[in-house]
């Protein structure tokens, strides 16, 4: 691994994002030894608000640990003390000059034992600043050439709008930064079993045969969460359920479960198959399409009265290729449902010729369960057991709480951001990656946006609108009767 001076640089470090994600994640990787030394890093926050270093720790703090865990504390007292603060306009040179001296200053300081320049900007900001932000960063911050080492830029989403709006962003930041310099986060690649996808999918001789149309009815990718937009209105109705969630996470989940087989396991020959799956993607028909609002997200004083921002939405995508056709993939998303979970869903076909169908209650299904209590099960028909020839359906799970006790599993954050210091590309979305994602998207999205597709009204803590039930059973999908998967108790 590298060595020498590594400058982490938190742009928006007052922000949000920064403190319930990026900060939390970096305390994180500081606890577990070796992957943040203190010897080498140092953390800047840069923002609009004049405060002072003592001010921005305090801001932060109470996001970090419980501080009546001693031994966090601790930890906790001596992170906070690598944590600069400078602040500064997003536009100007002055402020990132200064900026780049508080930087250069440490690298100094601790250049006396090794040189380096390495220097991670995490932009925890809204989009519409990345540009001017860049410019900036490019112009006054640039890691020092004598010293040697890299400068990386982290973004998150929303990349756009649309995929002009998106494509525009791209080549501002393009113009300044090489592809290899730019980080798309997607926290949903960082999850531990979205991560997990390509060893199963690729080290297991078990799906090989069975990953295909011959056997695979249908495929769902499913975000629920039992809360509303509450506090995000006014940011959430410009955006809509497809664009904050589907659009990106769960797209990214539908690359990994139908990409090929990549040459390698290097960052561009996994993101070459990603590309070329969304290519393969068709576009959209409408009559796939149920969108919904749960009544009362008009409440918020920051979304118009009259908004048609769907907070839940069904889409079917269609991919044609040798392998999927004819094979729909269910993406669905909503807010102020029942129950928050992500998995992933696959329903095999029917048994052919099934002398046990009519006992049956339902298909086999593998679901990978991403969160939470993550998990993977096969639901399978056994005997069951007793002294009568009924079949029951049950199943074969690993739930991780109880195959892997003790093991904490890292936040997205925590593993995306010591990519970014390594240098490793893998998990994060390359530029023609999400120029096809809104490619697949944009045509839907601006018939929403006219009002041509309507969001249809439902209930907070229900299922979503019953329409979207009637898509999912005219895709094929065969609900299970009678069964419902229990995780494990320790
Ligand atoms: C974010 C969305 O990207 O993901 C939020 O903007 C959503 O609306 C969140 O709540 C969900 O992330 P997670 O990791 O809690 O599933």
């Amino acid at each position: 691994p590298e060595t020498g001076c590594l400058s982490i640089i938190v742009l928006g470090a007052s922000g949000d994002l920064a403190k319930k994600k990026t900060f939390p994640a970096l305390f994180n990787l500081y606890r577990q030894q070796g992957f943040l030394n203190p010897d080498e890093v140092h953390i800047f926050g840069y923002a609009r608000t004049k405060i002072s270093d003592e001010e921005l720790r305090d801001r932060i703090r109470g996001y970090l640990v419980d501080e009546k865990n001693a031994e966090q504390a601790e930890a906790l007292s001596k992170f906070l003390q690598l944590i600069k603060y400078v602040s500064g306009p997003y536009d100007s040179e002055e402020g990132f000059q200064r900026l780049d001296n508080a930087i250069s200053e440490h690298e100094i300081s601790k250049n006396s034992t090794e040189g380096s320049s390495r220097r991670l900007f995490y932009l925890a900001l809204p989009p519409s600043v990345y540009p001017s932000v860049c410019k900036m960063i490019k112009t006054c911050c640039m890691n020092k050439s004598d010293l040697g080492g890299w400068t990386r830029i982290v973004v998150e989403k929303p990349f756009g709008k649309d995929l002009e709006s998106a494509e525009q962003l791209s080549s501002q930041i393009g113009e300044l930064f090489d592809e290899s310099q730019i980080y798309r986060i997607d926290h949903y690649l960082g999850k531990e079993l979205v991560q997990n996808m390509l060893v199963l999918r690729f080290a297991n001789r078990f799906f090989l045969p069975l990953w295909n149309r011959d056997n695979i009815e249908n495929v769902q990718i499913v975000f629920r969460e039992d809360f509303g937009t509450e506090g995000r209105g006014g940011y959430f109705d410009e955006y809509g359920i497809i664009r904050d969630i589907i659009q990106n996470h769960l797209l990214q989940v539908l690359c990994l479960v139908a990409m090929e087989k990549p040459i390698s396991l290097k960052p561009e020959h996994i993101r070459d198959e990603k590309v070329k799956v969304l290519q393969s993607v068709v576009p959209i028909s409408d009559d796939e399409v149920v969108l919904g609002q749960y009544e009362g997200y008009r409440d918020d004083s920051t979304v118009p009265n009259d908004s048609n921002t769907p907070t839940f939405a069904t889409t079917i995508l269609r991919i044609h290729n040798e392998r999927w056709e004819g094979v729909p993939f269910i993406l669905k998303a909503g807010k102020a449902l029942n129950s928050r979970k992500a998995e992933i869903r696959i329903q095999f076909k029917d048994v052919p010729g099934d002398i046990f169908k009519c006992q049956k209650q339902g298909r086999n299904e593998f679901v990978i369960r991403l969160q939470p209590s993550e998990a993977m099960y096969m639901k399978l028909t056994v005997k069951q057991p007793g002294l009568e020839m009924n079949t029951v359906q049950s199943e074969l799970d690993l739930s991780y709480g109880q195959r892997y006790q003790g093991v904490a599993i890292p936040e997205a954050y925590e593993r995306l951001i010591l990519d970014t210091i390594k240098g490793d590309q893998q998990h994060f979305v390359r530029r023609d990656e999400l120029k096809v994602a809104w490619e697949i998207f944009t045509p839907l999205l601006h018939r929403i946006d006219k009002g041509e597709v309507k969001s249809i009204p439902y209930k907070p803590g229900s299922r979503g609108p019953k329409e979207a039930d009637q898509l999912l059973e005219k895709a094929g999908y065969l609900q299970t009767h009678g069964y419902i998967w229990i995780p494990p108790t320790l």
